[in-house]
C-alpha cells in the first residue's frame, strides 16, 4: 500500500446550507490512498449529502473538494474520472443478465475492454451468477454487480454509500472481503458510509466520524498499529478520591481511578499511589472499542 503519498481526496471546510439549513458545517478530510475509508455517522448526520457533494450530484456551498488534485468544482470531468460510486441504487437493467448490463456500461466507458470485464467480475465473485438475468440476483448479488459497474473504468476513488443496509451478516462479511481485496489488488481507496459502527471496526482502515453535520473524530484503526482502542489502566485502591487527586489526568469510574497509560507509565503510578500510602488492590488494562467511543462522542444518539 502505498500510504505516504497525496492523500486521494481532500475535503476543504466543505459546507452545504439549503434554505438557511446548515446541513454540512466547515468538513476538512484528507483521504489516504489504498484505504477503506469509513464514514459513520447516526441518521441525518450529512453522509449522503458530503457524498453526493464528493460525486458531483450535488452542488458545494463553501469549500472545496478536490480529487487527485483536481477539484470537483473547476475541473468536474477530471475529478470525476477518477470516481467509481454507488450512490442511489444502481440502475440496473433487470431483463439482462448482470454480464450483459456490465458490458452495456463498458461502452459508454472509453477504454474498458472484455478482460476488465471479467477482472471486475472476479473482484466481487460474481463469476458463477454472471450469466443469469438481474431479476434473479439477492440484494447482495445486485450490489456485487454495482461495485463490479462501479470500478470497470479502474477509477482510484470508489465511493459506496451505505453498502451494507439490507445485507445479511455473511453479505457483510463478502462486502468487507472484496472492498479489501480491492484495496490491495487494485490500489482503489475505497470511501464507504454506515450508521453501524460494528461494521466499520470490521471494514476500515480509518474512520471518520461526523455527526449534525460536522467531523467530530477520525480514527484510525490499524490493528498493527494498536490504535483505535485507546489503552487505559484501571487502578482498584483504598482511597480512590485521594488517588484521583494524586495523578495528573486521572479520573474516577465505577469507584476506580482510570489512566490513559501503557505498561511503564502504569508501574510508575502504582509506585505513586503505594509511596502515597493508598493500598493499590487490582491493576487492569481497559480497551475501550471505538463503539464506546464513539457513543460518547455521540451521546449514544441514533445507534444501532
Ligand atoms: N435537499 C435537502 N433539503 C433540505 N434538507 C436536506 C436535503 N437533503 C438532506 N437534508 C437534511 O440534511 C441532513 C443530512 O441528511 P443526509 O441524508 O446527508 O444524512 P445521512 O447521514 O445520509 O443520514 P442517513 O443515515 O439517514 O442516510 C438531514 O437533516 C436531512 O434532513
Ligand atoms: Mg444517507
Amino acid at each position: 500500500m502505498e500510504m505516504t503519498q497525496e492523500p486521494v481526496v481532500r475535503m476543504r471546510d466543505v459546507s452545504k446550507r439549503i434554505g438557511g439549513k446548515t446541513l454540512i458545517d466547515r468538513l476538512t478530510l484528507d483521504i489516504p490512498r489504498g484505504q477503506v475509508y469509513g464514514f459513520l455517522g447516526p441518521n441525518g448526520a450529512g453522509k449522503t449529502t458530503t457524498i453526493r457533494m464528493m460525486v458531483g450530484l450535488m452542488s458545494i456551498t463553501e469549500g472545496d473538494i478536490q480529487i487527485e488534485g483536481a477539484s470537483i468544482k473547476d475541473r468536474f470531468e477530471e475529478a470525476i474520472s477518477h470516481v467509481g460510486a454507488i450512490v442511489e441504487n444502481p440502475e440496473m437493467y433487470k431483463f439482462l443478465t448482470g454480464y450483459q448490463n456490465l458490458l452495456h456500461y463498458a461502452r459508454m466507458s472509453p477504454g474498458v475492454t472484455k478482460q476488465r470485464i471479467w477482472e471486475a467480475v472476479e473482484r466481487v465473485g460474481m463469476q458463477n451468477r454472471i450469466h443469469d438475468k438481474v431479476k434473479t440476483y439477492s440484494l447482495g448479488m445486485r450490489q456485487r454487480l454495482g461495485v463490479a459497474q462501479a470500478i470497470l473504468h479502474r477509477p482510484k476513488l470508489l465511493v459506496l454509500d451505505e453498502p451494507t443496509n439490507g445485507l445479511d451478516p455473511q453479505g457483510i462479511r463478502e462486502l468487507r472481503d472484496y472492498l479489501r481485496v480491492l484495496a490491495r489488488e487494485e490500489g482503489t481507496t475505497v470511501f464507504v458510509s454506515s450508521h453501524l459502527l460494528s461494521e466499520m471496526e470490521l471494514m476500515c482502515d480509518t474512520v471518520a466520524v461526523i455527526q449534525q453535520g460536522r467531523l467530530v473524530d477520525v480514527k484510525s484503526l490499524h490493528p498493527e498499529a494498536g490504535e483505535g482502542r485507546e489503552r487505559e489502566t484501571a487502578f482498584e485502591v483504598s482511597d480512590p478520591q485521594r488517588a484521583a487527586e494524586l495523578i495528573a489526568g486521572g479520573r474516577l469510574e465505577d469507584g476506580r481511578l482510570i489512566v490513559s497509560a501503557d505498561r511503564q507509565a502504569a508501574a510508575g503510578i502504582n509506585a505513586k499511589l503505594v509511596m502515597a500510602g493508598i493500598d493499590v488492590y487490582v491493576i487492569q488494562t481497559v480497551t475501550r472499542s471505538l463503539e464506546d467511543q464513539f457513543l460518547e462522542l455521540t451521546g449514544g444518539k441514533d445507534i444501532e
